[in-house]
């Protein structure tokens, strides 16, 4: 293909003459995408053969070339059909194989995510098929409460919320990679009496999800029990019979622990292959925790509150488990992000992350909150079915 000096624009009587205004037009039309921040724009040139301006587009992690806008000259108008279709550049930012390229990355070695740091708004089911194979190395999740009152809940019995669980933990199987980790706190549900002459009822969603784990292809590992500070459950109510007359069979303690269980993706290498194979040696050393740290499965921690979301689990908890069990430059996923406390823990300790979340509330909150911890960077993160923060003046930098 022939290309000019941008001089020809003015021979030929372009309407796009610099390279500059070639710039500005494609980044409208990424706007239009809402791509803008995820891509950046490389050195325009005019082809005057077939009267176009050509704007490279860059992403990735490395900023490599994922394509193009082809602007015509005459008419200053984005030529759809010659530019890089807006789905094709959001598959190729997430590292997704070109259709018809095998998905299986079984290897003897242990293979680096290009993911970048996503946040996405929708049914985590469905966003992570979006997802290349094994390309996210720890998961850190506290799943959707299940509430047997119909009017709270958006399942129709408990082995509805059940598979639906299964169903996610299946689409975590195919991303996570071989042999690493995905943690999950989570704790019996309280189900409230009926009436006055109903009994209340508590369902062991850990270990039912613990069964759905194992036939899933993940292998047990280790109960963590968080403990919060005692009288941390005494406003539910239970309890409070037995304390005021003390009879048998009326014990109920309150409860003050929720569980952090370990799983660890199946695999026939031992962690220790993991550890070895890891292409990024320097990180792992880098990563070694230096001083103190949980020397048994009973942790400590403040449970954490939010004015806008009922059931964030706190920064410290995120932190330890990523600490734990990941290295710097990871991909941590939480696909039931909340407000986003593990991305945040994530950036804070140096790794990348993805965030699935299908309350617009929940993610508005994280678009808000993230230019708090992230900063500048924030402008850089992919925003899947999600507008992208909005920078208020003085408010970054
Ligand atoms: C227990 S909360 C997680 C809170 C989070 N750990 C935090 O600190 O903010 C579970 C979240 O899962 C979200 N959720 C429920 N079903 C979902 C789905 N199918 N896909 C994505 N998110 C979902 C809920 O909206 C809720 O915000």
């Amino acid at each position: 293909m022939e290309r000019r000096n941008p001089k020809v624009a003015i021979q030929r009587g372009y309407a796009v003459l610099t390279a500059d205004q070639a710039r500005q037009i494609a980044l409208e039309w990424l706007k239009a995408g809402r791509l803008e921040n995820a891509i950046a724009l490389g050195l325009p040139e005019v082809d005057d053969r077939y009267h176009v301006w050509r704007v490279p587009l860059l992403g990735g992690v490395s900023g490599e070339r994922i394509g193009e806008v082809v602007i015509d000259a005459y008419t200053s108008l984005v030529v759809e059909n010659r530019s890089t279709r807006f789905d094709v550049l959001e598959a190729r930012l997430l590292g997704r194989p070109p259709e018809g390229t095998p998905i299986s990355r079984r290897s003897d070695r242990y293979l680096l995510s290009s993911l970048r740091n996503i946040v996405a708004l929708g049914d985590c089911e469905e966003i992570l098929m979006e997802l290349p194979a094994q390309s996210v190395d720890l998961v850190f999740t506290s799943p959707p409460y299940y509430n047997a009152r119909p009017e709270y809940s958006e399942f129709l019995s408990y082995e509805d919320y059940l598979d639906k669980m299964r169903r996610v933990i299946r689409q975590v199987h195919r991303v996570l990679n071989e042999g690493r980790f995905f943690v999950i706190n989570v704790s019996p549900v309280l189900i409230r009496r009926p009436n006055r002459q109903g009994q209340s009822r508590r369902l062991a969603v850990p270990f039912d999800l613990h069964r759905i784990f194992v036939e899933e292809g993940y292998d047990f590992v280790d109960d963590i029990i968080w403990v919060k500070p005692e009288g941390a459950g005494w406003a539910l109510g239970r309890g409070r019979r037995f304390a005021a007359d003390r009879t048998p069979l009326q014990y109920k303690p309150v409860t003050v622990t929720e569980y952090v269980l370990v799983y660890r993706r199946r695999t026939d290498k031992l962690i220790d292959w993991n550890i070895r194979t890891y292409p990024d040696q320097e990180a792992v050393r880098q990563s070694k925790i230096i001083g103190d740290y949980d020397r048994t499965n009973v942790w400590y921690i403040q449970p954490a509150y939010h004015p806008v979301h009922p059931a964030v689990f706190p920064l410290e908890l995120a932190e330890k488990v990523i600490r734990y069990y990941s290295f710097k430059g990871d991909v941590v996923l939480d696909p039931f992000a909340g407000v986003g406390t593990t991305g945040k823990a994530a950036w804070k300790l140096e790794r990348r992350f993805v965030l699935i979340e299908k309350e617009p509330a929940y993610v508005d909150v994280i678009r808000e909150e993230i230019l708090e911890w992230m900063g500048r960077a924030a402008l850089e993160v992919l925003y899947f079915n999600c507008d992208p923060p909005q920078v208020r003046q003085g408010l970054l930098f």
